[in-house]
């Protein structure tokens, strides 16, 4: 099979990640007998650098000819980069909203599990992580806040902001029907996350997700306000399955969902619009204090190329190797220094992604 794959290697540990990403899917070709043509476009402070913009059309347009985009990650300091210093809409961010939309991708998928082998790291107490959780943040990524109407006036000397909160119930199906499916698939349970005790936009999308669910009986649906999850989060993980919510209570609940595992270095994602087409990158940032000295973790960078094997090519068995290639290096004892813990071999990031390809 052809595999056209965009890297976005982006700002800080980007680049060596994906690097690393990438020799393990050379790898995968090799031994599976797939054709995989890389190309890479920039994005984020990497292009502002080269093109005064976060993100150009010619670079859209080159996301949109692939089969699949991998991203490292990007932006940087925000504090101490001159990034920071341009408008808003100018910034290493703006790129990542902007492909966003432009490619319609407005399902994330960011599954939050402990590892048998890393549970010494959950800061949970035992007596909680002892259960075990495996779960997955189906997060709505092209609408609410994020795309809403914003602006900031000055009235009789008073500075106001205002940025707006709208779904629509086509926007709200379609995710809707994305977390069931994905349901189904899992142990068949959807925990609806929203603030229907505030917001209209969530009675809104309430109702809607129960209109989908009548079309999955064999799935469980719940609901529950954003704030009682964010606590249920670090109380009892094991009590979800999908978490189903918009676009930036999704944001704010995955970041906490991955602390909770204590490995963000291992977690992948994926972004998905209506076709096979995706972006994957890893849940967590782009670490600019460790960029350019081979201690990240590529890890999380190659399981999201491993959901992109199955998700965007359907090439199960080889999403299966690059995924038994990770629990197998964590059973050898390998750990980079984010998961490092004692008796065990620190790696730096080559020789991580080194240690991959040759358990492909
Ligand atoms: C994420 C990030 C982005 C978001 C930022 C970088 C715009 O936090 O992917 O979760 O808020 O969606
Ligand atoms: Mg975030």
């Amino acid at each position: 099979m052809e595999l056209n794959i965009v890297c976005i290697p982006g700002d800080g540990i980007g680049p060596e990640i994906v690097a690393e990403a990438k020799k393990v899917l050379n790898k995968v070709a090799d031994k599976y007998g797939h054709e995989i043509k890389f190309k890479d476009i920039l994005m984020g402070g990497a292009s502002i650098d080269v093109h005064g913009v976060p993100l150009t059309d010619e670079a859209i347009a080159d996301a949109k000819a692939a089969d699949a985009v991998l991203m490292g990650s990007i932006g940087g300091d925000t504090n101490t980069s001159p990034w920071y210093r341009l408008s808003p809409d100018k910034r290493p961010e703006a790129g990542l909203l902007k492909i966003r939309k432009a490619l319609n991708l407005f399902a994330n998928l960011r599954p939050a599990y402990l590892y048998e082998e890393l549970a010494a790291a959950c800061p949970l107490k035992e007596e909680i992580s002892r259960a075990g959780f495996d779960m997955l943040i189906m997060r709505e990524l092209t609408g609410g806040l994020y795309f809403g109407e914003r602006k900031t006036t000055t009235e009789n000397g008073v500075r106001r902001a205002v940025d707006t909160l709208t779904y629509d119930e086509n926007e709200i199906r379609r995710i809707a029907i994305k977390g069931f499916e994905i349901a189904r698939k899992r142990r068949h349970k959807v925990t609806s996350v929203d603030k229907a005790n505030v917001l209209d936009s969530s009675r809104l999308w309430r109702a809607v997700v129960n209109e989908v669910a009548k079309d999955y009986p064999d799935v469980t649906v719940e609901h529950m306000l954003v704030d009682n999850c964010a606590m249920q989060l670090v109380k009892d993980p094991a009590q979800f399955d999908v978490i189903l919510t918009e676009n930036m209570f999704g944001d704010i609940l995955s970041d906490e969902a991955s602390m909770v595992t204590g490995s963000i270095g291992m977690l992948s994602s994926a972004s998905l619009n209506d076709t096979k087409f995706g972006l994957y990158e890893p849940s967590h940032g782009s670490a600019p204090d460790i960029a350019g000295q081979d201690i990240a973790n590529p890890i999380a960078t190659v399981l999201s190329a491993a959901m992109m094997l199955r998700y965007s090519f359907d090439l199960d068995q080889e999403a299966d190797a690059v995924e038994n290639a990770v629990r197998q290096v964590l059973k050898d004892g390998y750990r980079t220094g984010d998961i490092m813990s004692e008796g065990c071999v620190k790696v730096g990031c080559k020789q991580m992604g080194d240690l991959l390809a040759q358990r492909i």
